[in-house]
């Protein structure tokens, strides 16, 4: 398929009442330009898979969102529950409520679990305390006064949805949470995701494997050479043989 067709049905998909809006985003590491005019928008409590080959750009777009030091974004803009995200000044974004859980899940090493949540918090008001926290994943509960990277692959994932959760989460990115894990503790992060769903936090999942993504997603979001080329359903990616095999390999 050509790239002018899956345009073409990405124009036939309605727009979402836009929570997130990015548009014409352009962003470098340095003089690399990998971030090329990706533009899409995301609904509030939506769900968004963001699907691509390896190195097609979703981490780039998901860090550029995130106001990661790189890449820069150089032009378009993003945009989250109607006021400029990418205009803000440091201190105003951390309050907005955009929390980026990396591959490498970025717990604090040298502190207990515990330890980890409480700085998370940015304000006594806002965010998860730790006894809800404790509450929705009880692991954590019986785990909190151990070291953070004594804990199993998956209960460092928890951990760092957990972290987000404290600071309030509007905007959930998660860049390949299953991301070597065991298959039971897969199934164990997919009920954390789908928990993240049901309290209806906007979220963008990248994921390697796409078909469990799209079975979370509402919507997906297929990426190539750092622009979007095609938006539409779960059900559409699954059914067009042509996408899956071109951008996808399922
Ligand atoms: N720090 C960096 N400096 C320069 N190029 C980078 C850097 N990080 C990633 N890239 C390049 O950006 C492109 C997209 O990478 P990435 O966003 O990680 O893709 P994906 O997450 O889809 O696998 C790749 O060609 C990669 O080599
Ligand atoms: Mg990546």
């Amino acid at each position: 398929m050509s790239r002018s067709e899956a345009t073409a049905d990405a124009a036939t998909v309605p727009s979402p009442d836009a929570f997130l809006s990015c548009r014409d985003m352009h962003a470098y590491y340095g003089e690399s330009y990998i971030v090329q005019g990706a533009s899409f928008e995301v609904a509030e409590k939506e769900v968004v898979a963001l699907l691509g080959r390896n190195g097609a750009g979703k981490t780039s777009i998901l860090r550029t969102i995130a106001r990661a030091p790189q890449p820069q974004l150089r032009r378009g803009s993003i945009e989250l529950g109607g006021e400029a995200l990418h205009t803000m000044k440091d201190y105003q974004a951390a309050r907005a409520g955009v929390a980026l859980v990396p591959e490498d899940r970025r717990i604090i090493p040298g502190i207990t679990v515990e330890e980890n949540l409480v700085l998370a918090q940015i304000a006594p008001s806002v965010g998860w305390t730790t006894e809800r926290i404790y509450e929705h994943f009880p692991r954590l509960a019986e785990r909190r006064r151990q070291e953070a990277t004594t804990l199993s692959g998956g209960e460092q994932q928890m951990l760092a949805v957990a972290r987000a959760l404290a600071r309030d989460v509007r905007l959930f990115l998660l860049d390949e949470p299953y991301e070597g894990l065991a298959p039971q503790i897969v199934q164990e992060i997919e009920r954390i995701v789908e928990e993240v769903k049901r309290l209806g936090i906007t979220t963008i999942i990248v994921e390697q494997n796409a078909l469990a993504a799209l079975e979370l997603a509402d919507r997906a979001i297929i990426i190539d050479m750092g622009e979007v080329v095609f938006t539409g359903t779960a059900k559409e990616v699954l059914d067009n043989r042509e996408l899956r095999d071109q951008y996808l390999a399922i």
